[in-house]
């Protein structure tokens, strides 16, 4: 049977920070297309808050910048490629502001900066505290102006490789509930983190980590997934972020006795340590039980004045009276951390090349490894548009070099996936999805969470590998085939499940504590034996895993101390 297929030069999967800015540089020279599964405005971009790093200050300089996010790292860094990010963000934030940007400004005019945890300089540029937001839609109106086709509302659901590259992808549309094929020369995946796979995160919905379980899935290895970011101040119940901006601002952390508890913690930097210290100071407060409820901290903002929290965090002030019933001007805003940033992703080089022929990853989705065990607040737009130029330029060199492939093969894969979704569709009386997401959610909260230890990630992997069984026998619950978003959520489940085990199975080697991977049953750093990033490969049926080296550089390997 033949299935005609959509048919472009290139094909980018996502549309937040990193996807919209690779089309960008693709599309002055080739057919690119963005497959996304929400539109590119609800992409989780939106949504960053504190701002994003550029060295633009008199007194600051790349090397700072550089020197800041490798010790911010915990030295796992490769650090050819976090010279590039410090050396490229001046360029990127310019860029941007020409395009759109409304950043906020000094009284002079120039783009003002504030403080940001683990940085020596007030390096982060904002727009208040809605820097994604304004971000993205400048981003977005240059991918209209230059015209780029986007596919919204289509949920890819497999890589087609043959002949050892990649030659597309297949994709359900959302709003008919076909599966249609695409042929390309090359795909980029740039679908974000995979925050979902916990319960408590400030991720969006949508970040189920799909395009790292898609990579996997066709033979590209997964890196360092063992380091997951657990933002310190998270709204108590919902989960939302509150801003590093507050800190930056100047918030204090009060535990329940009324102390500004981080001068235990990182005497110098207190508050704008970095995340996994400020985090772990958190979690030890509440442990030993100095926290409110037995849950949360408290975050003050009171002294910063009205006039100052109008002015600079206005979106903070808006969520804490609406989701938590605080007036931040009046009352202190009650945090706990949650997860936040996946420093892990598909392994690449600086370029977003994978071992997979064809086959690219950027931002958020990818490791390159720009954060290593632990990533800088307002590193990571950084990064989306810094890489999104240099990926997608890397891409186009590679698009020019080859033929376009044969599209059968991708038609062959179409039709399977058609039938295997029919299946699924059709299958009554299995375990529910929701069930299970919930469970892999507790799961890897309690027990895959800021501290670790061996019993208890024993015990997680033992849990998602029996929830993997359980899926085997999933029934999604509705057949109809328009907007099925309980098929969407299903197969997002499938995927969360996948990362999860390889998490797991990484904190679990993993045996010492570097960055927001902390064990405490290993509670120092190993650099004899763990100066070094995990690589986990499907093969078959089960993860392989191995360790690899730290492209190290002109910055020493040293303690850690703030
Ligand atoms: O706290 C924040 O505004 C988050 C920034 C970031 O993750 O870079």
């Amino acid at each position: 049977m033949t299935i005609s297929t959509f048919d472009h030069d290139v094909l980018v999967v996502g549309a937040g920070l990193s996807g919209l800015r690779v089309a960008i540089e693709l599309s002055e020279k080739f057919d690119v297309a963005i497959v996304t599964k929400v539109h590119p405005l609800r992409s989780h971009s939106v949504s960053a808050q504190g701002g994003i790093n550029a060295s633009l200050g008199e007194d600051d300089s790349w090397e700072a910048h550089a020197f800041d996010t490798v010790k911010g790292s915990d030295y796992l860094a490769d650090q050819d490629v976090v010279e590039i990010l410090a050396k490229e963000a001046p360029r990127a934030v310019i860029e941007n502001e020409c395009w759109g940007t409304a950043f906020s400004r000094t009284d002079d005019g120039k783009i003002a900066q504030r403080p940001f945890g683990g940085a020596a300089f007030p390096r982060t540029c904002y727009a208040a505290d809605r820097t994604g937001h304004n971000l993205l839609h400048t981003t977005f109106e240059q991918t209209l102006r230059k015209g780029i086709k986007f596919y919204n509302e289509w949920y890819v659901t497999s890589l087609v490789k043959s002949k050892n590259r990649i030659c597309g992808l297949t994709a359900l549309e959302i709003a008919t509930g076909e599966v249609h094929g695409f042929t390309a020369k090359a795909v980029v995946l740039a679908t974000g983190g995979f925050g979902r796979v916990y319960g408590h995160s400030t991720n969006a919905l949508i970040n189920t980590g799909d395009g790292c379980a898609l990579a996997l899935r066709v033979g590209a290895p997964l890196k360092d997934m063992e380091f997951v970011q657990f933002h310190p101040t998270c709204l108590f119940g919902s989960s939302i972020l509150i801003t590093e901006g507050a800190r930056g601002e100047g918030g204090y952390l009060v535990n329940a006795n009324g102390e500004r508890f981080m001068d235990k913690y990182a005497p110098e930097k207190m508050e704008l340590a970095p995340r996994d210290i400020v985090a772990r100071a958190i979690r030890t407060e509440v442990l030993e039980g100095r926290g409110f409820e037995n849950e949360y901290v408290h975050l003050d903002l009171r002294h910063l004045r009205k006039e100052k929290i109008l002015e600079r965090l206005p979106g903070i002030r808006e969520i804490c009276i609406n989701f938590a019933g605080v007036d931040p001007i009046d009352e202190p805003i009650p945090v706990q951390p949650a997860q936040h940033y996946s420093m892990g992703g598909v392994h690449t080089d600086c370029f977003g090349v994978t071992p997979v022929k064809g086959l690219f990853a950027v931002g958020e989705t990818s490791c390159m490894s720009v954060h290593g065990a632990n990533r800088l607040g307002g590193n990571s737009l950084l990064e989306t548009l810094v890489f999104g130029r240099i990926v997608g330029k890397k891409a186009g060199e590679y698009t020019e070099s080859v033929e376009q492939p044969d599209s059968s093969y991708v038609g062959q894969q179409t039709f399977e996936m058609r039938e295997r979704l029919q299946k699924l569709l059709l299958h009554e009386g299995g375990n529910s999805p929701v069930d299970i997401r919930e469970t892999m959610g507790q799961t890897m909260d309690v027990l895959v969470g800021v501290y670790r230890k061996s019993d208890a990630l024993e015990a997680a992997l033992k849990m998602i590998r029996e929830l993997k069984k359980r899926f085997e026998n999933v029934s999604v619950g509705r057949s109809d085939e328009k907007f099925n978003y309980a098929l969407v959520r299903t197969l997002e489940l499938e995927n969360m499940l996948e990362l999860a085990e390889v998490i797991t199975m990484g904190a679990l080697m993993r045996r010492e504590s570097r960055g927001a991977h902390w064990r405490l049953d290993y509670p120092e750093r190993d650099d004899t034996n763990f100066l070094k990033h995990s690589l986990f490969t499907k093969v078959e049926d089960y993860i392989r895993t191995e360790l690899i080296d730290v492209n190290l550089g002109k910055f020493e390997v040293k303690e850690r101390t703030y």
